[in-house]
């Protein structure tokens, strides 16, 4: 097994979570998992942004209805950290798609239609700098040291 990575993700939630009230539930499985939130933020994203974020599915079929939903309403984003956090935040959400999202993940227990997912994760180290950079300044992102470090690391 490679070893394990000290790793940044973006990670956003989208819109209609706050909606629901279950931003509280949805943070809660990520920090209790031991991830380390290290910048975090509500705000709607502009049509240029959402566009740059997901240009890998320019031009594929759901491509508009993507934009305009993720566009439709504030979204909450959060910078996590932690060892190999991109490959854990992405087995916490589960499958993209929601017929394969197991019970459990955050997918599979909140989220009905692949559109609306619930939850957007970075899947690589090299998506993860580009999504944070287009998201977050760096004064919005605070390494902290963690006195539990012995009980989650
Ligand atoms: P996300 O992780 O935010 O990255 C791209 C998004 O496109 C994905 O979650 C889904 O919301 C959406 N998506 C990906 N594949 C499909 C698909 N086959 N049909 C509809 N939406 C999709």
């Amino acid at each position: 097994m490679p070893a394990m990575a000290y790793e940044k993700t973006y990670v956003m939630l989208k819109p209609g979570v706050l909606q629901r009230r279950v931003l509280g539930e949805i943070l809660q499985r990520i920090e209790r998992k031991g991830l380390k939130i290290i910048g975090l933020k509500m705000m709607q994203i502009p049509q240029d942004r959402a566009e740059t974020h997901y240009a890998e599915h320019d031009g594929k079929p759901f491509f508009g209805d993507l934009i305009s939903y993720i566009t439709s309403g504030p979204v909450v984003a959060f910078v996590v950290a932690g060892e190999d956090a991109i490959s854990r935040v992405r087995l916490l959400a589960g499958a993209t798609k929601v017929e394969q999202a197991q019970p459990g993940t955050i997918r599979g227990d909140y989220a009905a239609v692949t559109t609306k997912n619930i939850i957007h994760a970075s899947d690589s180290p090299e998506s993860a700098d580009r999504e944070i950079g287009l998201f977050f300044e760096t004064d919005e992102i605070s390494e902290w040291d963690d006195p539990n470090a012995d009980w989650t690391v």
